[in-house]
């Protein structure tokens, strides 16, 4: 596969010719761009409570909350149990809600009215579905790539309510953006009622053309539903911008918010069209449909979001793939794997996944890694059936702990 096309000489040409000079800090040994800044200072570890020694590559699967966003949760939380009635609206508890959701609308770049707070990715994406009121006959368009909990529903409806779904069957390798462009306009349909894909692949960290299949979406009259749960917090994400009409993404991944958390965007033009029940009355948090809220976990979120905005995830996006370029580059040559995830900075993310060759199990390969190395990441489903490892690098990961990971995956798979 990737590694005959790919060899080390190939990507330092790649990244040389790249735009902005990001990629090419991945090849100065010691300082970079990344190594600057000051939000992955050695000093920044305190105000994480990872274990010690712990090296943190894996907020695909759920990111850390700071120590300040457990602080705001904490006192809100007692606060709560101090007179339990305070959850409801009478005592403001609406009004600290509303705050959180004004920071997401803002975050995101859309409107207060166009965005909600949820649990999950996988609550937003049910939300959309149930919302769609879809009937017998309807296509549906995704992928192969789709992790379940943007699946989910879709499946739901095929089963109880005979809607269609085609899946775009995207290689694990794939690396061409004109390419998936050009599946999703061959495979767009009369009935095909939406379009339904992540921004990134939980698989590979391929990023999707999202823009480019929002615009397709628009301009066939089709609806373009988008898994955000790995992208906003870890690249720039501007729903207005992406055009799509709907946008589920979590808060406790790259947000690095509470634990079950989420948020969903519902674009004005959909919204007589996508009627989720909870939010039937108002978007507000607090509203007849929705029953009562986690309010400690989504002010939480909010502290969560303040601190990223502080930063500008312009600045996030570009540590966190110049640290996964670094990666890239120290893994290109490397014996038993083959890099999965594109090369090319328009379709990385900060995801690195790697196909491990049949000598070694994805599983339990992992689980040395955290055992004996104290480094966490995830094997990648196994539905995605391909024997996959997967590093997730966010901004409190240093180069330091870049090149570790490396050393380390040198020593254990030559
Ligand atoms: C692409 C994608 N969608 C959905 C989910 C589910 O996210 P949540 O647990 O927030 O529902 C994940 C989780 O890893 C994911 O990677």
């Amino acid at each position: 596969m990737k590694s005959e096309k790919y060899n080390r000489k190939n990507f330092l040409t790649t990244i040389a010719s790249t735009t902005g000079g990001v990629l090419f800090n991945t090849m100065l040994p010691v300082s970079s761009a990344a190594q600057n800044q000051s939000f992955f200072t050695e000093g920044s570890e305190s105000e994480y409570l990872f274990s010690e020694g712990l090296t943190y590559l894996n907020t695909g699967t759920l990111g850390p909350c700071r120590r300040e966003t457990i602080e705001e949760s904490l006192k809100m939380w007692k606060e709560l149990e101090s007179l339990p009635p305070k959850f409801y609206g009478k005592f403001g508890a609406d009004v600290l809600a509303e705050k959180t959701r004004n920071l997401a609308a803002r975050f995101l770049g859309c409107t207060l009215d166009e965005i909600l707070i949820t649990n999950s990715t996988t609550s937003g994406m049910n939300a959309i579905a149930q919302g769609l009121r879809l009937k017998a006959g309807d296509r549906i368009l995704t992928t192969n790539q789709e992790h379940g909990g943007g699946l989910l529903c879709w499946n739901y409806f095929a089963k109880y309510y005979s809607v269609i779904i085609d899946k775009i069957n995207i290689p694990p390798d794939e690396n061409d953006a004109a390419l998936i462009l050009k599946r999703v306009k061959d495979n767009l349909r009369k009935k095909t009622k939406l379009i339904s894909v992540s921004h990134i692949f939980s698989s590979t960290g391929l990023r999707m053309p999202i823009a480019e299949i929002s615009s397709l979406a628009r301009s066939n009259g089709t609806l373009c539903i988008v898994d955000g749960a790995q992208a906003a917090g870890a690249i720039e994400v501007n729903v207005k911008k992406l055009g799509c009409h709907a946008y589920a993404t979590s808060g406790h991944k790259w947000l690095m918010g509470p634990k079950g958390t989420g948020l969903l965007y519902l674009s004005k033009d959909v919204q007589d069209i996508i009627r989720p029940m909870q939010f039937e009355e108002s978007y507000n948090t607090y509203n007849d449909g929705n029953g009562v809220v986690n309010l400690a976990c989504i002010l939480g979120l909010g502290k969560a979001i303040e601190y990223l905005e502080s930063i500008g995830l312009n600045k996030i996006e570009e540590h966190n793939l110049v640290l996964r370029n670094r990666l890239y580059g120290s893994l290109i040559d490397l014996k038993n794997v083959t890099i999965l995830s594109p090369e090319k900075d328009s379709l990385a993310s900060p995801m690195l996944t790697l196909l491990l060759s049949d000598r070694f199990e994805s599983t339990s390969f992992v689980k040395m890694l955290l055992d004996k190395y104290k480094i966490s990441i995830r094997p990648t489903h196994k539905e995605f059936g391909f024997n996959g490892i997967r590093f997730s690098v966010h901004i409190f990961n240093t180069e330091k702990e870049i090149d570790f990971a490396s050393e380390v995956m040198h020593k254990e798979l030559t």
